[in-house]
């Protein structure tokens, strides 16, 4: 409890010494706890346990949200599916070393890092500070397994130098950042990532470059085509009323597009499955047999992308 409030405190020292620092607490605040909320609700015992460890207000409810029930539903299955996929990918290659970027307090990394894997979760120093602490709480194979590491994305030497830290081939997760991004930045996090995938091996994966489409899918195998840009619109405003920005939700969107953007950075990406068979989901005890019937076909579908250095 006493590295609690010391890290407490830190963070407090951090946010309060700028309004520039202030302004990345907040968005830390937020992206760090918004997805431990759906992933928590999706039943993930690893986001349970940060959650409660965090011990703070969750963001959104049903006093904030209109459509509340149906955003925290789609958003659960969302994330699980991300979270799910991820680990599957890593398992099925068996990479011992995960470079995990901008990931937020993350329960992937736990679950990884138990399984004997080294992760390296590269944060902003706040998330770091909080993150941290948490790898304490989890126990002593997280602790050893498990390191956060402060560099921002658009920093050559920074992710490099973080990278360095695992020895070996790396698999590399971007998730739910780049959409978040300045076009000059996304663009000089790809060149960084490049780079460290040329000097180490392996790969990056991640389903962001046709996001809106899998959303819209997902969304639709619960609520129906008709409601799903609905449920896509509904989303966009939750996040963008916290975080008081625009998503970049039409950068990168069109596939050949991504393929072009990727091949100007030296990479080339294959399309694959977000899973390899029916993934077994905590999230579908709350969904109907056809619900769950219409989740496994888009799970099938090629919304992973797998990024290697050419
Ligand atoms: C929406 S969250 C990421 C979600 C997470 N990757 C996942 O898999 O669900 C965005 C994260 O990106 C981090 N971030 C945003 N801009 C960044 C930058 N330029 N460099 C490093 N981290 C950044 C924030 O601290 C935040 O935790």
């Amino acid at each position: 409890m006493k590295k609690f409030f010391v890290t407490f405190l830190l963070m407090i020292t951090v946010a309060v010494t700028s309004t520039a620092r202030a302004a990345e607490f907040e968005m830390v605040e937020y992206s760090a706890q918004v997805k431990l909320q759906w992933l928590t609700a999706a039943g993930v015992p690893d986001a349970e346990n940060f959650l409660k460890l965090l011990n703070r207000p969750v963001f959104f409810n049903a006093e904030n949200l209109d459509d509340f029930e149906r955003i925290k539903l789609v958003n659960s299955l969302y994330q699980e599916l991300n979270y799910s996929a991820a680990i599957e990918y890593v398992r099925a290659k068996n990479y011992r070393n995960v470079f995990d970027l901008a990931c937020s307090l993350s329960p992937r990394a736990m679950h990884l890092g138990d399984e004997g894997r080294k992760v390296v979760v590269g944060e902003l120093q706040t998330v770091c500070l909080i993150g941290d602490w948490c790898i304490d709480e989890f126990g002593k194979k997280a602790k050893r397994n498990v390191k956060y590491d402060a560099f921002w994305l658009q920093d050559t030497a920074g992710m490099m130098k973080s990278a360095d830290k695992l020895k070996g081939e790396l698999c590399i997760i971007e998730q739910g950042v780049m959409i978040y991004l300045a076009d000059d930045v996304r663009a000089q996090m790809y060149e960084n990532i490049r780079a460290v995938l040329k000097k180490h091996g392996g790969c990056l994966i991640t389903s962001d470059f046709c996001q809106k489409k899998y959303f819209t899918d997902v969304a639709a195998a619960l609520y129906g085509d008709s409601e799903a840009p609905t449920l896509y619109a509904e989303t966009k405003a939750m996040y963008e009323k916290v975080f008081d920005d625009k998503l970049a939700d039409d950068a990168l969107q069109d596939e050949q597009e991504a393929i072009e953007f990727l091949a100007t950075h030296g990479l080339r990406a294959e399309k694959i499955p977000l899973f390899k068979s029916t993934p077994k989901l905590n999230v579908a005890n709350k969904l109907t047999s056809a619900q769950i019937q219409r989740i496994n076909a888009v799970a099938a579908k090629n919304y992973l992308w797998v990024i290697t250095a050419i």
